[in-house]
């Protein structure tokens, strides 16, 4: 399939199948030359395409399946990316001008699925997320995490609020819930 320009050949062994959310968050991304890195790759349709706009491409997974996947799919579409298995940002030791996240972000109860549930509100990973990220953003930099109408965003708003300024960048209604990208940056940004 050909998706926001990527070609993704290799998914569904593992990786999450490219979807609404994913399209969304690839269509944020505008060009630039900084560090990028994205968190939950997948099939790896979003690195890829900050690689084609110019960055510099970190990505990570929990998942190895995911991972082989998104390391065909970045040759199919002829970037490097370096690809790293881990939880969240834990085992990243650098700084990032963007970092951007389409977490798991349904509340759990419906959906078994680590790949789409995000904790009891739907938002408990993206804010363990937002957590990480923090130390690892470059002085400026900026983060892009995806969020789901059905989880409690005004929960994740209200936690955020004292560290981050977070604005809604794109949104698109899906069916039954509307997807946003939110774009969040520090309200006063690491000295690293
Ligand atoms: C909704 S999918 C998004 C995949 C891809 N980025 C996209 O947009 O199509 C969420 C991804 O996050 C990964 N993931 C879930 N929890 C994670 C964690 N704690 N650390 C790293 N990756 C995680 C899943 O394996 C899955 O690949």
């Amino acid at each position: 399939m050909n998706i926001a320009g990527v070609r993704i050949a290799h998914w569904g062994k593992g990786s999450y199948p490219p979807s609404e959310d994913s399209l969304l968050l690839a269509q944020s991304l505008v060009e630039g030359g900084g560090k990028f890195l994205e968190v939950g790759t997948g099939t790896g349709i979003v690195a890829i395409k900050a690689a084609t706009l110019g960055y510099e491409v970190t990505a990570t997974d929990m998942d190895a399946n995911a991972l082989s996947e998104a390391s065909m799919n970045a040759a199919e579409n002829g970037v490097s990316i370096g690809l790293v298995q881990c939880d969240l940002l834990e085992c990243i030791n650098c700084t990032f001008s963007m970092i951007a996240f389409n977490p798991p972000y349904l509340p759990e109860g419906g959906v078994p699925d680590s790949q789409l549930a995000g904790g009891p509100e739907g938002v408990e990973l993206a804010l363990e997320f937002m957590s990480q990220a923090a130390e690892h953003l470059e002085s400026g930099g900026e983060v892009l995490v995806v969020l789901s109408s059905l989880g409690n965003t005004a929960l994740f708003l209200e936690q955020c609020a004292m560290k981050w300024d977070v604005l809604p960048f794109a949104a698109r209604k899906v069916e039954f819930e509307t997807l946003t990208v939110y774009r969040a940056r520090l309200r006063h940004p690491l000295k690293k």
